[in-house]
């Protein structure tokens, strides 16, 4: 491939930064860097807890975890999501309910409700799709009325906004991946956030094979789990926090020039009312079929790919109640990622949207 979906880009201090965690020697798994991260993410989301993870996933399982979700209980999930949101459910032996998109691509909330009220539903992961925000205000205030615990996956959505406040930080817990094509990458990482100081406690004890305090051997009441991020990807978390505003601003730019480029043959993703999203991917909907626009731009070495397959259409979840009108069917059959790296020039963008006019507009 010549242009990727959304490669890491580096801000030129992450070596700086790695070089010092080498000569403090913390290569072992814990170390300043790791705290480092965490209160930056802190800092900038609001977040009154972080905690720093080798992934987005872990964050969700742990989150579950210690919410006491367990073999017989419901959990509401986003059907229009990637699997990540959904398969922690199943490592609890819990049973997912899977809830459709509306018109926003964002979750359906008059379907959540209404899973709310006809099934006992523990908890809910909401995700905020590629960078943008979901209606988290209204979800919050839907699960406090069902007493359902809110976790939101943040997963792509680093830096956006609902009210100007951070998503992620209107559920008792929320992630942040740090996967190789998100906003901001160590090469592979999460950060659960949460509002809770004991829960949160909780979670870091089992994230680190749930080690007894207070012995000076390994005591175990209960199993935990080997979850937490290197001091070395930290330090890498740290470089690119300070560069997180920068990239935002450039995702936002090349979401308007596709916008500009393509206005007469493509419906963007929406940006719904008090929210402000990171534009992780520009993501649109096309009259004709998006795979002949995927497969041209492949010709061309350049990678897309196609909405999210929702979960509810996945053979996994052949089982699992749906509610909603199928809308997210509808995204799936029509809608593309497009090429979103913050490197991409103007240029770059002219010549990806001449080869989507040519075969779809
Ligand atoms: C919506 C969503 N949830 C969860 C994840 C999982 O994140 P991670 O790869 O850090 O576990 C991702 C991305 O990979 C994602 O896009």
């Amino acid at each position: 491939m010549r242009i990727y979906l959304s490669p890491p880009h580096m801000s030129g201090k992450e070596l700086d930064y790695i070089k010092e965690a080498f000569e403090s020697n913390y290569i072992a798994p814990l170390g300043p860097f790791v705290e480092k991260f965490e209160e930056a993410i802190k800092t900038y989301t609001k977040a009154p807890h972080a905690l720093a993870l080798c992934s987005a996933t872990s964050g969700i399982h742990l989150a579950l975890r210690v919410l006491g979700i367990k073999e017989g209980d419901k959990v509401a999930v986003s059907s229009f999501t990637f699997i990540a949101s959904l398969s922690p459910i199943l490592y609890q032996r819990a049973t997912p309910v899977l809830i459709d998109a509306d018109g926003s691509w964002q979750i359906d909330l008059e379907a959540l409700e209404d899973a709310l009220k006809k099934e006992r539903i523990k908890a809910v992961i909401v995700t905020h799709l590629y960078g943008q925000s979901a209606p988290i205000k209204e979800i919050a205030a839907l699960c406090q009325k069902y007493g359902a615990h809110l976790i939101e996956d943040a997963a792509e959505s680093l830096g956006a906004t609902y009210e100007q406040r951070h998503t992620g930080t209107y559920g008792i817990f929320g992630v942040y991946s740090f996967n190789g094509n998100k906003i901001l990458t160590t090469s592979g990482g999460g950060m659960l956030v949460g509002q809770d100081e004991k829960l949160m406690h909780k979670a870091k004890k089992l994230s680190t094979q749930a080690k007894e305090e207070g012995y000076p051997w390994y005591e175990h009441k209960t199993y935990g789990y080997n979850y937490r991020l290197s001091n070395i990807l930290a330090a890498i978390g740290v470089a690119q926090m300070e560069v997180l505003d920068d990239r935002i601003a450039k995702k936002r730019t090349i979401f308007s020039w596709y916008q500009e480029e393509l206005k007469h043959c493509a419906m963007f993703m929406p940006e719904i009312a008090k929210s402000q999203g990171n534009r992780w991917l520009t993501t649109a909907l096309f009259e004709c079929d998006p795979l002949q626009i995927y497969e041209a731009l492949k010709k061309e070495g350049i990678e897309s790919r196609p909405l999210w397959k929702p979960m509810h259409l996945q053979p996994l979840c052949k089982d699992f109640a749906f509610y909603g009108k199928g809308v997210s069917e509808k995204l799936f059959a029509k809608g593309l990622c497009l090429p979103s790296g913050t490197q991409l020039s103007r240029q770059d963008i002219k010549e990806i949207c001449q080869i989507v006019k040519e075969h779809c507009c």
